[in-house]
């Protein structure tokens, strides 16, 4: 008989939420370490900076345990187009529909901000093809491409929903 799994619950992240976010990343193995550093620069921006409305991260958790989060925020040199940062699932919770349900909730509140769109970048190197499917399963389309961005031989390959 298939074990019974709860649904992840969405909520915004919080301080606590740091390390956790922090272990996720490396637990992904995807990641070097100055993207992390990145990434929790935008974080420290999210939780320390009154007011700002660049970034948004929200937390999925299953049966009580941090499973992944999602960055995201509106572009703010455009009209309505939001950039998703960062997406992650622990891999003890990956292709248990975490990620979609990160991503459905990105789109939602893109949505309620007046969002027409939300892109996402990634790379063309063989370890992000699960990534570049997993976008396309849930409906981007890889419209544009610029050869040997991150490194000579990796692309950067941009990912766009329109709503
Ligand atoms: C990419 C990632 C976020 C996906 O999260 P996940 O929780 O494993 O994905 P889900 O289980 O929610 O999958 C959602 C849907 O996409 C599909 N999908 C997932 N990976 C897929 C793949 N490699 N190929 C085709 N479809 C895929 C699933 O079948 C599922 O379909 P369904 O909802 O219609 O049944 C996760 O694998 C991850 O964290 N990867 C490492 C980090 C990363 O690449 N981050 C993005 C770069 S910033």
């Amino acid at each position: 008989m298939e074990e019974a799994r709860a649904e992840a619950v969405i909520a915004p992240a919080d301080e606590p939420d740091r390390p956790l976010i922090e272990g996720i990343l490396r637990n992904t193995g995807l990641f070097k370490d100055s993207e992390i550093q990145v990434a929790l620069e935008i974080l420290d921006v999210y939780l320390y900076q009154d007011g700002q409305e660049d970034y948004q991260f929200y937390m999925a958790s299953t049966d009580g345990r941090v499973a992944g989060y999602v960055c995201f925020g509106p572009n703010a040199v455009t009209e309505g187009t939001f950039e998703l940062y960062w997406i992650a699932v622990d891999p003890l919770f990956q292709g248990r529909s975490v990620g979609r349900k990160l991503m459905e909730k990105a789109e939602k509140e893109a949505l309620g901000r007046g969002g027409r769109m939300m892109c996402v970048e990634t790379s063309s190197r063989d370890d992000y093809e699960p990534t570049r499917s997993f976008y396309q399963h849930l409906g981007y389309g890889a419209e544009a491409r610029v050869a040997d961005y991150y490194a000579p031989g990796d692309d950067k390959i941009i990912f766009v929903k329109r709503f």
